[in-house]
């Protein structure tokens, strides 16, 4: 009885830890401590469990084998993650999300096992927990492979049918094996794994390769799904609170991604959107020039600006230029110039990466304005300097119906009265199109490496 409380005591304290650490994620200045609280709450679910779960009366067995398990899954995750470079960060949090599909599959064949003439809605639980598992498990794996570019999107309309029927399949192994189980007897576990499995590769296959965080997203709001089915089948309610919390809190994700993008879920999955910014631009369009700027005359224009807004986006992730653009950001208050960062909800390639990467670069956090403070700053500002953005600072966006970014909120650093673009070339960015911005009577490109460029107009600031 006294182990029966303490376990369901560690699991209320473990849900509540839950909460709070999502809550606490929810800002960057409180996010490592949330991270902290529900890992401490997750340790105490699992140490009760070893601890005071009994079954049939006995205790839990195994546990060597179990804590062998969780001493290996600790330093392989350790190791993974403090290896894992910043701009390679979405594919292991995909292939982090596809162990946890596979976790919530790997219960539901078990649980099948254990019981395989159970109830409809038992059989049911345990098959959906399956399928959507392994849909996550399959799909998070071809989007790691993807995002580290190690395999090709591929597109087509017979792709398209072959989903649609693989869909249907599902759905009639699904029903056949609830309603009529005696059909397919215990191999019912075998197809309907088979076909998810395939059905999550070529699910994932046609997306455009740029559109991965969105679909990671989602596969991760599947996962939570998939954990919860499981919550269900061992009647555990830490389990099913951390996978409701999961898959609520990846749906929301999914759909603020969208609408920051303005685009639909469907877009996102059939439009192959995005060949991560390979389309060459020129610089030449009809009888507009780009202009270019120098280091030295960046240099001067900044410092005897009044405000200088920084840009940042996906460029100065690729460059690992945070910290020299702290040091920018420094070197110009030294001078008396104002400094703020202009930050849009897309910029990068994962929610919150800019943020990120300049918290760990320790620029102050008030210094990040949100693209809604930041936009009715603009005509005030002397001078923006876009760092390795694209998409988010296009006016295609704003002023050009057919663009297929229409309608997505962006920065508008038009409105300032210098702009300065650092990139290395006139190549597209995620969307693949061209940007107006660069042939604005305001804008001059500064071209070149971010790092670099930076690293050498810190260096002309000292000489001035
Ligand atoms: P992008 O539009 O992708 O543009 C990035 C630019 O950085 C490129 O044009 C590239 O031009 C430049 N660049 C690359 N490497 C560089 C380097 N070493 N030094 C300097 N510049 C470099 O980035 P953005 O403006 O941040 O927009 C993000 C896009 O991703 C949006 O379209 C958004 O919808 C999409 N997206 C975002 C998310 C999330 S959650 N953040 C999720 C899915 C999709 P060069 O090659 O000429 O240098």
């Amino acid at each position: 009885m006294t182990s029966n409380l303490l376990l369901q005591l560690s699991y209320l304290i473990g849900s509540i830890t839950f909460i709070v650490g999502l809550k606490q994620l929810s800002s960057p200045d409180s996010a490592r401590k949330g991270n902290l609280v529900a890992a401490f709450g997750m340790g105490l679910a699992i140490l009760g469990t070893i601890l005071f779960h009994t079954h049939d009366g006995a205790p839990i067995g195994n546990i060597p084998w179990i804590l062998a398990a969780m001493a290996l899954g600790t330093v392989v995750g350790w190791l993974m993650a403090m290896k894992v470079k910043m701009t390679a960060m979405p594919q292991m949090v995909s292939f982090f999300n596809g162990m946890g599909g596979a976790c919530a599959a790997i219960i539901s064949i078990v649980e099948f096992h254990s019981h395989p003439h159970g109830t409809p809605g038992y059989l049911l639980v345990v098959f959906l927990g399956l399928i959507i598992g392994t849909v996550s498990f399959s799909g998070s794996i071809i989007a790691y492979g993807k995002l580290d570019e190690k395999i090709k999107d591929i597109t087509g309309k017979l792709l398209t049918y072959i989903n649609l029927l693989l869909l249907v399949l599902i759905l009639a192994a699904l029903t056949a094996a609830v309603i009529a189980p005696e059909i397919m007897g215990e191999s019912a576990i075998w197809v309907l794994l088979a076909l998810s499995a395939l059905y999550g590769v070529l699910f994932v296959m046609p997306i455009g390769g740029a559109d991965m965080p969105v679909v990671i997203s989602l596969l991760n709001s599947f996962t939570g799904m998939a954990a919860a089915f499981g919550g269900f089948l061992y009647d555990n309610p830490v389990m099913l609170t951390g996978g409701i919390l999961v898959g609520s809190a990846g749906t929301i994700l999914t759909i603020l991604m969208c609408t920051a993008m303005n685009r639909s879920l469907l877009n996102v999955i059939i439009g192959s959107f995005g060949g991560g910014g390979s389309a060459a631009g020129s610089g030449v369009k009809g009888d507009q020039v780009v202009k270019e700027i120098n280091l030295t005359d960046t240099a001067i224009l900044c410092a005897y600006a009044g405000k200088v807004t920084i840009v940042p986006g996906y460029g100065l992730a690729v460059a690992q230029a945070q910290h020299i653009c702290h040091e920018l950001e420094k070197k110009l208050e030294d001078k008396g110039v104002e400094v703020n960062f202009a930050i849009h909800p897309v910029a990068g390639r994962m929610p919150g990466h800019m943020n990120v990467l300049l918290a760990e670069a320790d620029v102050p956090y008030p210094k990040l304005i949100e693209m809604e403070d930041i936009n009715p700053q603009m005509n005030s500002t002397d001078v923006v300097i876009v760092v390795g953005a694209n998409d988010v600072v296009n006016p295609a966006a704003e002023n050009d119906p057919s663009s297929p970014i229409y309608g997505m909120p962006v920065l508008k650093v038009w409105e300032a009265k210098n702009v300065i673009v650092l990139k290395r070339s006139m190549r597209a960015g995620y969307a693949g199109i061209e940007n107006e911005l660069f042939f604005h009577p305001k804008t001059k490109m500064l071209f070149g490496d971010a790092k670099e460029m930076l690293g050498k107009l810190v260096g002309e600031l000292k000489d001035l």
